[in-house]
């Protein structure tokens, strides 16, 4: 017997983790399968982490001090030498000024996003999402609300250009609206959200009393658009979401912190107090180390312009290769993982073009429509195949092969 919230789930499970299990029975019997896998599905980065977290790493085991205190529980909030160097990282890394007093530091986003959903929420509440947003968000909120929260979806993509409408998210504001989240750069889109767009979705959170939930995974990996709204402050009501998943490229370490309000950090306390206890101690020693040491920050920060650029010309190769197949539309990344394409010209049922491609094509995507409804559309993920781009070069080929036979066909 199990709960009604576990049947939903069970009857939605998230695509891209199913595919995980394609992958795994992959590995296991590639003889099963026509032609080798081609995973571009997921955003696991595969480039190595950079070398000075390792050598952190050694530090913190070679200490005998550090190795033991690395084994205990750590504060829920996680340790305060952190909390008081996270802002260090965010000053020397990205130049933004943030302060200890708005730091929880927690054991991955995806724990502390559900965190702040239930913190936020309550049954009867609404939330405004993106259409097209990252797929966990609507799941992770029916399972902490049991499907109790109304969740409304903004449409951010029009004509193949990344357009929100501020006046259009004021039209689908209520008394009950107790937050707006967005993605920047944006999973799936690769859209970068400019100061203006976030300022004005700030004015109106003060006018009708929501928080503005910004999830910045991708922050490391912006290429065009405004990153002035990461240098600056946070506003009043923004809570700001940072992983190290991407940016380290340690989504195994499950490591984040969020920036929230000052009177939000004690009750997101006392939530995670019960929901996750404490975050990971030896992955915080080594991110102690290494932010209390300037020349490995600078190290960091090299690394992470190496890593955008690098980002960056695969995103370009990608994008022109997908614009080359005729009748897709392509929406151009800004930053991010993906590339984000309309293949409604063939057909709407991108789930049927998803699978088609995996049964077909032994090639793995990810369907838009579980992107919040994003029909039609193909996610991407260039992110796997970083280091390897003749990997990238034969799945556009199949993709590409794919697409001439359906046209054939039309
Ligand atoms: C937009 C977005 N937020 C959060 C996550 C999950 O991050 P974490 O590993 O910190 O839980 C992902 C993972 O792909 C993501 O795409």
């Amino acid at each position: 017997m199990i709960s009604q919230i576990a049947k939903q789930m069970l009857e939605r499970p998230s695509s891209i983790r199913e595919i995980m299990t394609l992958v795994a029975e992959y590995e296991k019997h590639p003889e099963k399968f026509p032609k080798p896998l081609i995973y571009l599905a997921g955003g696991w980065p595969q480039d190595p982490p950079p070398e000075v977290l390792r050598a952190k790493l050694r530090e913190v085991v070679n200490d005998d001090k550090l190795w033991i205190k690395a084994a205990r529980y750590s504060p829920t909030i996680g340790y305060p030498d952190l909390i008081e160097l996270i802002p260090e990282y965010e000053y020397r890394v990205f130049g933004r000024r943030i302060y200890p007093q708005n730091v929880v530091f927690g054991l991955g986003s995806s724990a502390q996003t559900s965190a702040i959903f239930k913190l936020l929420l309550d049954p009867g509440d609404e939330i405004i999402l993106t259409r097209p947003g990252y797929l966990n968000y609507t799941r992770q909120i029916d399972l902490e609300l049991h499907s109790q929260v109304k969740i409304k979806y903004w449409p951010i993509i029009e004509d193949l250009e990344f357009r929100p409408s501020i006046d259009a998210l004021n039209d689908m504001l209520t008394n009950k609206t107790k937050a707006v989240l967005v993605c920047s750069p944006g999973n799936p889109d690769g859209a970068v959200w400019n100061d203006s767009q976030l300022r004005a979705m700030h004015d109106l959170a003060e006018d009708h009393n929501f928080y503005v939930i910004i999830d910045a995974a991708y922050r490391a990996f912006i290429w065009n658009g405004d990153k002035k709204p990461l240098e600056r402050e946070p506003l009043e009501r923004e809570i700001w979401i940072c992983s190290f998943s991407k940016e380290f490229r340690t989504p195994g370490w499950r490591a984040s912190y969020v920036v929230v309000p000052e009177e939000l950090k004690r009750p997101l306390d006392t939530i995670e107090q019960a929901r996750t206890l404490a975050p990971v101690s030896l992955v915080q020693m080594i991110i102690i180390r290494l932010f209390s040491d300037a020349e490995a920050l600078k190290e960091l920060k090299r690394y992470y312009d190496s890593g955008a650029r690098k980002y960056a010309e695969i995103s370009r190769e990608v994008t022109k290769e997908l614009q080359s197949i005729e009748d897709i539309g392509v929406l151009n990344p800004q930053g991010g993982f993906y590339v984000f394409f309309d293949v409604s010209a063939y057909s709407n049922d991108d789930k049927k073009i998803w699978r088609d491609l995996i049964d077909k094509e032994q090639l793995a995507l990810a369907p838009g429509s579980d992107f919040n409804g994003a029909k039609g559309w193909l996610r991407l993920s260039f992110a796997p195949v970083v280091e390897t781009p003749q990997v990238l070069r034969e799945g556009i080929s199949r993709l590409k092969q794919y697409f001439s036979g359906l046209k054939a066909r039309q």
